[in-house]
């Protein structure tokens, strides 16, 4: 007997939860590409995208994944044998890095720690070296998935202001745009990287990148330009086809609009804000949970710890338990750890389409399947959370 038979709940860092509405869009046949509602809806998205990104640059979709993006970021501005820093927080700027190196980029890491987000100072001692500017592009991770730091891309953007070092900065914002307050133009980012399967609640496919003016004029330039990801087309299109270099993808044009409209419907800051209160219920959980020797939240700094995902360290308890127990006996799932942390962890994701029973929901299970282990736990981390939420509810 198991108790699991209901609405499964899936609590991994992504795909996240598609909602209702985005799906029922999805579900239809393809209709005309050459002309009519797809491609006027079309040429729509790539106006509106901006706004998401808080930038008056240019939106760039591509029939992808979040690799795709990155991809299509690099080769979009860079040159074969350009110096590109990455600043390491975990395992995604690392991997990004090393795709960087697989399209014959010349990569430095900057090493970080996987409990600590980047240190700014770090990165103005590395620029204020390179007086030659060798340094074409420098590349980080605003939450990394992993980890679930929340890096300061404010502080990272002032660092090479500062220093009016010419490279140009590259954030990846796959797990945090929509979830987390991004701010492109104010933020002196160059590149935002995206995928659709995260804060955008749509099943994965498409990758996006924005691209300011200096992001632009490098373009012209940039020698590793390859066909399909090339912005050439896609900026001066004479038709909608030339938008994705070749067939567009229909079914997630249509919902992207639903999920443009549901963003307009609720507002970026009180999507940004829902997602600050939800997952300051997870942390409370944690927090009272944890104990010496049991559940401890990975980041250290409170301030740098994601809205969009938390990764719990378990210290002697299970984790592979844990997720077992919450997976077979109550149909949630938690996320794996990845990543070469150091110590055993699991994540829980909490972006996009979620409200508070979707939360006390996960966290009331986690602490169910913790009290059924007989694990140390300091305390009813449920009540925390509940009142983290009930604080947020109008008197
Ligand atoms: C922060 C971050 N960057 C990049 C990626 C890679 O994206 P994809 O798996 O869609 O290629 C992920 C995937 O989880 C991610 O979380």
């Amino acid at each position: 007997m198991s108790l699991r038979y209901g609405q499964p709940m899936i609590a991994i860092p992504g795909p996240s939860i598609t909602p209702e509405r985005v799906l029922r869009t999805m579900h239809r046949s393809s209709p005309d590409i050459y002309e009519g509602e797809l491609v006027d809806l079309t040429f729509g998205l790539v106006e509106e995208l901006p706004s998401i990104a808080r930038t008056s640059g240019r939106a760039f979709m591509a029939i992808s994944n979040g690799h795709g993006a990155w991809q299509m970021a690099l080769c979009n501005t860079l040159s074969a044998g350009d110096k590109v820093l990455v600043l390491e927080s975990g395992l995604f700027a690392t991997v990004w890095g090393q795709m960087a190196e697989r399209t014959q980029l010349n990569v430095e890491y900057l090493s970080g720690s996987n409990r600590l987000p980047i240190d700014p100072n770090m990165l103005e001692k590395r620029l204020s070296e390179d007086t030659a500017h060798e340094i074409k592009a420098i590349l980080c991770v605003h939450t990394d998935t992993a980890t679930s730091v929340r890096n300061d891309i404010a502080a990272l953007g002032r660092a090479i202001k500062n220093l009016d070092h010419p490279a140009l900065f590259m954030v990846d914002c796959i797990a945090s745009l929509v979830c987390e307050q991004y701010e492109m133009d104010q933020w002196e980012v160059d590149i935002t990287v995206a995928a659709s399967q995260k804060g955008l609640m749509m099943p994965p496919g498409l990758g996006f990148v924005w691209a300011n003016d200096r992001a632009l004029e490098a373009h012209k330039s940039a020698g590793l330009r390859i066909g399909y990801f090339d912005w050439d087309q896609r900026l001066n299109p004479d038709h909608m086809y030339q938008l994705f270099s070749g067939t567009p993808p229909i079914q997630h044009i249509y919902g992207l609009r639903e999920v443009l409209d549901m963003i307009n419907e609720e507002g970026l800051e009180n999507i940004w804000n829902r997602h600050q209160i939800l997952s300051g219920a997870v942390r409370a959980a944690v927090e009272t949970w944890q104990q010496p020797d049991g559940l401890e939240l990975n980041i250290i700094e409170p301030q740098a710890r994601s809205n969009a995902v938390t990764t719990v360290l378990t210290g002697t308890i299970d984790s592979e338990q844990l997720r077992n127990i919450c997976s077979s006996e109550a149909g949630l799932t938690l996320g794996l750890a990845v990543g070469g942390l150091e110590a055993d962890a699991f994540r829980i994701g909490h972006m996009g389409h979620l409200n508070p029973p979707m939360i006390l929901g996960t966290l009331a299970t986690i602490e169910a399947a913790l009290l059924s282990m007989k694990a140390p736990i300091g305390g009813n981390g449920i009540g925390a959370a509940a009142e983290v939420i009930a604080n947020a509810f109008p008197d």
